[in-house]
């Protein structure tokens, strides 16, 4: 790996004009960076309007189905571009007293489907289950799914369309046909063309903006990097709050959630999601604590993943590609330490990847290492100390995070020094959910977090130290906006990736205010090979970390 070290002297000057906007010309690469950091001013009072969920009676998450006839049909991924996953659901869900669990085997999983829209003549058979989430509490509802759908279609050919329906043929309650491309065939020439990446996406009508904002961007491909439905922001009786820990903390006997909210977010998202393949990985919002200490029931059960493909057996962290692009997506709210499973097996994924196959290395989970806003500042420190090294021995390309409300995009760093050949790390939590947008810098004057209170319970440890290095050496936040931070903005958006070949890629960011065709931030990605060999490193156990109590 490079050795050199930047120093901000020698930083060239781009200026946010220069961005914003976009234009063919203009665009900067990693090359010209590292940039000098740039934060987009908030327009009028900081505050454009606050989110607001789509409510129970939008017809847009209103149930059309009928009987057992399939609906929230979603595609995504397999491990390698000759397969992909169908899903759904057929019969309604239960929430209340007395629910009924309905019988998964009473529904068959088929889907029929071919490369021409008549006939389907291949079909392919796969599994069902309901999920309930129960809350042994008086005066809270239990919730029962409707009977959800696998079925993993193989032997596709890379790069096709595919026509396809799906659910049980005897009781005459099939879908209509939907369409969806598989991803191009592996290699260092083949991509596909745009990869849409949001997070946090919620169900607000804003989440409907950055929803037709990703629509109109065409993608082959979509990323999402945790906090889905937000069904958690309700109580079992279908009341919700912006904010659920200030509105129901002295109600609730334990975090409730709403789970039709997932249902909505489904049929809501139907239209996109039953043509364009969409990989998911877990946030805190679907944690989803109930009876006997289960969690992310509704996650596990509701989305496929590639788990066995490749080689993890859980739903939590996995991989695939898309084309010459290898994805690993992480677990950030299990366990990440070096002598646990999700680490061994990270080591052996990464160990496989040929990159003269797949030069572009692409890593995602939820919550950001590397955020200078005030919101979770510092709060994934310990999956960082955990992981980053392995990460930057294999030369990760780019990082794709959420759980921030607001976007920002790094210089190439590695352990906070900054680095032509870390990875570039981007965080899109903007997605449009009901917490609002995040403002707040922990380098504002009078914001810098006290570090405990950066501690989340869920994120096993406490790491959140002041630096030992660097102009912010022996404080906990910078006194500006830090040198690893290019460019921070708050405003809804989405961003699409456009792998053009095995060294240039083209980011762009698209804010939800702006019109369909204009970017706020873009980038191209330039990977330099050569300067940044690929050294798989031995991983020495780390010492234990030790966890504070909760408080
Ligand atoms: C959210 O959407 C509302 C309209 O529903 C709009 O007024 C507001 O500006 C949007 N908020 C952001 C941060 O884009
Ligand atoms: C919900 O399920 C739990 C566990 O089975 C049970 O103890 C509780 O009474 C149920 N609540 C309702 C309202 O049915
Ligand atoms: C739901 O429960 C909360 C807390 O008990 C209460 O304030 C609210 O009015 C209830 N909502 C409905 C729709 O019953
Ligand atoms: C790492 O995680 C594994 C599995 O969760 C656990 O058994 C082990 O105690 C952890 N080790 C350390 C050093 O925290
Ligand atoms: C990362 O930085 C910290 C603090 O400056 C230092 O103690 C540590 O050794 C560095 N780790 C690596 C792997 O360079
Ligand atoms: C979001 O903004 C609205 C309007 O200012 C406010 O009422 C609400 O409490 C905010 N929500 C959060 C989670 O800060
Ligand atoms: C860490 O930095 C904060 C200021 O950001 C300071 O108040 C605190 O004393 C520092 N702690 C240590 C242990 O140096
Ligand atoms: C990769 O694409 C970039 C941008 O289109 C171009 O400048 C560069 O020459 C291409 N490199 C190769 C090896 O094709
Ligand atoms: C964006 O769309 C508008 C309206 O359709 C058009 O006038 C403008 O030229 C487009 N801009 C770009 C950069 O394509
Ligand atoms: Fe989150």
């Amino acid at each position: 790996m490079g050795k050199w070290r930047w120093t901000l002297p020698l930083a060239v000057a781009i200026v946010a004009s220069t961005v914003v906007g976009g234009g063919a010309g203009g665009i900067p690469t990693t090359l010209d960076g590292p940039f000098v950091p740039v934060t987009s001013p908030l327009d009028g009072a900081g505050f454009r309007g606050r989110a607001v969920d789509l409510p129970d009676s939008d017809p847009r998450v209103r149930r059309r189905a009928r009987g057992f006839e399939p609906e929230q049909i979603s595609v995504s991924l397999s491990a390698t571009p000759d397969s992909v996953w169908i899903s759904w659901i057929t019969g309604n869900f239960q929430i209340g007293e007395h629910i009924m669990p309905l019988d998964p085997t009473s529904v068959a999983s088929v889907v029929r489907y071919g490369r021409l829209r008549q006939p389907l003549s291949q079909k392919a058979v796969g599994h069902s289950l309901v999920y309930n989430q129960l809350y042994p509490f008086e005066g809270l509802k239990n919730y029962t799914s409707g009977i959800i759908h696998h079925v993993r279609l193989t032997r596709l050919k890379p790069g096709r369309k595919y026509y396809y329906r799906c659910g049980d043929p005897s009781l005459q309650a099939m879908s209509d046909i939907h369409v969806f491309k598989t991803m191009p065939a592996l290699g260092p020439r083949s991509y596909p063309k745009r990869i849409a990446v949001a997070g946090d996406l919620g169900l607000t009508y804003n989440t409907t903006s950055t929803v037709d904002h990703m629509r109109s961007n065409k993608p082959d491909l979509v990323v999402l990097v945790g906090d889905v439905s937000y069904a958690d922001l309700y109580l079992t009786n279908g009341t919700g709050s912006d904010c659920y820990h200030c509105s129901f903390k002295t109600v609730s006997p334990v975090h409730e959630s709403y789970q039709p909210r997932w249902d909505y977010w489904g049929r809501f998202m139907e239209p996109l999601t039953s043509t364009i393949p969409i990989m998911v990985v877990e946030g805190n919002h679907e944690i989803e604590e109930q009876i006997e200490g289960k969690m992310f029931e509704a996650y596990n059960s509701r989305f496929a993943f590639p788990a066995q493909e490749s080689g993890s057996f859980s739903t939590f962290y996995y991989s695939f590609n898309a084309g010459g692009i290898h994805f690993v997506m992480l677990g950030a709210y299990i366990s990440y330490n070096r002598s646990g499973e999700q680490y061994r097996w990270l080591e052996r994924d990464l160990a496989g990847v040929d990159r003269k196959v797949t030069p572009w290395l692409v890593a995602s989970w939820h919550p950001p290492w590397y955020n200078t806003y005030k919101s979770h500042y510092m709060e994934a420190e310990c999956m960082r100390v955990e992981m980053e090294d392995l990460l930057y021995s294999y030369g990760v390309d780019i990082v794709f995070n959420g759980h921030v409300h607001a976007y920002e995009r790094s210089n190439r760093v590695y352990n906070y020094t900054l680095d032509p050949c870390g990875p570039l790390y981007i965080t899109v939590g903007d997605g449009g959910n009901r917490e609002n947008v995040t403002t707040r810098h922990a380098d504002d004057p009078g914001h810098c977090p006290e570090p405990l209170s950066t501690h989340d319970k869920h994120l096993g440890g406490f790491c959140a130290t002041n630096f030992t290095s660097g102009p912010a050496a022996g404080k906990f936040c910078w006194d500006r906006q830090p040198e690893y931070s290019a460019y921070r903005e708050s405003s809804f958006g989405h961003g699409i990736l456009e792998v053009m070949n095995e060294t240039h890629a083209l980011w762009t960011w698209h804010r939800n205010q702006d019109l369909y065709n204009s970017t706020g931030d873009a980038i191209y990605v330039v990977r330099q090979p050569d300067k940044c060999s690929v050294q798989p490193m031995v991983t020495k156990p780390h010492k234990t970390q030790t966890l504070i109590s909760d408080s």
